[in-house]
């Protein structure tokens, strides 16, 4: 069986200007990012940049539309090398960018044209959660089909990702909670995976344990002591990435999907709704297995008995963010089972890498449990 694979480069550095100079960006680059960091670190250097901000497409998370009408202006731009800078959405069109175009992008995501490489990316995080910057996965909601589906191939993955804490540090804490516990869930579904290595254990059990206890320090310390801290969590969401860029996310990511499609609640807001009902779930299925490992883990970090460690998991991350019955996104009673047929019929990639096989009628026990 593979064991392990990095594709990027890992860079650190603490400052925009750091990796501007040492990357030698140029006017044969493009650039995507929010209209805020241009502004910021690009407008004082005098040159004439090719750059994309897709909010000015649409707002909210990446759709097939987006990308083909992004895809359309990207003809009249000559470069060869892509540089990302932003947070999940961002990071995650900019890796289409690099590829030969299709008609339409929803047939890269179907796999009904080829996936082939043309230039060079470089990833730079603006949050704490996806770890999309070391993974060769994009994800977007394809309109017709109203569900976000993921393509996965490594003519995705960045050639350079660089850590730059100073971007993180003006984070507003909502986003600091919804980006980091997406980074939490990353690195404890990779670990119950079937796909999981010894390699990738480590740094799944390395981002749980950095992130757990940078919660319960923010907990204590005050919502403002993110800021301090905040290259902990950086570099956490970043081991989370590579964990499950090699063994996998599951049932979590796969429920939110519906809901955060059709409702455009934020990914890991999203997640975060399923995250401790679903690992619940796998315990009373399966009591006996790695789900015991998570819970002794937990429990070593959170300082708990391993039976409770599920519960006082949640009490910390409630005083961050508040679970919400799913009615109060809009989601209605009747779409239950069709949230359920639908996560079985588009997710399987990310089902198949469960604790233990879901079937619709599990898919129907947990949402009605937190509708
Ligand atoms: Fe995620």
């Amino acid at each position: 069986m593979k064991q392990f694979l990095v594709v990027p480069e890992i860079h650190k550095l603490n400052t925009f200007d750091e990796f501007y100079n040492e990357f030698n960006v140029n006017e044969k680059d493009l650039i995507l990012t929010i209209e805020p960091i241009f502004d910021t670190y690009f407008k004082n250097k005098n040159k004439k940049f090719n750059v994309i901000f897709p909010e000015k497409y649409a707002l909210g998370e990446p759709t097939d539309e987006m990308i083909d009408r992004i895809f359309d202006d990207l003809e009249k731009i000559d470069y060869n090398r892509v540089i990302a800078i932003g947070g999940g959405s961002i990071v995650d069109i900019a890796k289409l960018f690099v590829l030969k175009k299709a008609e339409r992008s929803e047939q890269l995501f179907l796999r009904e044209a080829p996936i082939v490489k043309e230039k060079e990316l470089i990833i730079i995080p603006t949050t704490c959660g996806t770890g999309s910057e070391v993974t060769n996965i994009s994800i977007a909601l394809l309109t017709r089909k109203n569900t976000k589906m993921g393509l996965a191939d490594n003519a995705l993955c960045a050639d350079q990702t660089v850590l730059i804490p100073e971007l993180l540090v003006k984070l507003p804490y909502k986003v600091f909670v919804t980006s980091s516990v997406d980074a939490l869930i990353h690195a404890a579904e990779s670990y119950l995976s079937p796909k999981a290595s010894g390699y990738s254990e480590l740094f799944s059990i390395k981002a749980m344990e950095m992130i757990i206890k940078g919660y319960i320090d923010v907990v204590k310390n005050g919502q403002e002591y993110f800021r301090q801290i905040i290259e902990d969590f950086l570099v956490a969401s970043n081991y989370a990435g590579i964990a499950f860029g090699n063994a996998g996310c599951a049932a979590v990511h796969a429920m939110s999907y519906p809901l955060g499609g059709v409702y455009h609640v934020p990914h890991g807001e999203a997640n975060y709704q399923f995250f401790i009902e679903v690992f619940k779930y796998y315990k009373k299925k399966q009591p006996i297995g790695k789900i015991q490992e998570i819970q002794k883990l937990f429990a070593g970090i959170i300082g708990c008995s391993e039976d409770s460690s599920f519960d006082e998991l949640e009490k910390i991350l409630n005083n961050l963010l508040s679970l919400k019955p799913l009615r109060e996104y809009g989601m209605k009673e009747e779409e239950i089972v069709g949230f359920s047929e639908n996560v079985i019929a588009t997710q399987q990639r990310l089902l198949g890498n469960n604790y233990v096989k879901f079937e619709k009628e599990d898919l129907i026990n947990i949402y009605s449990k937190l509708y």
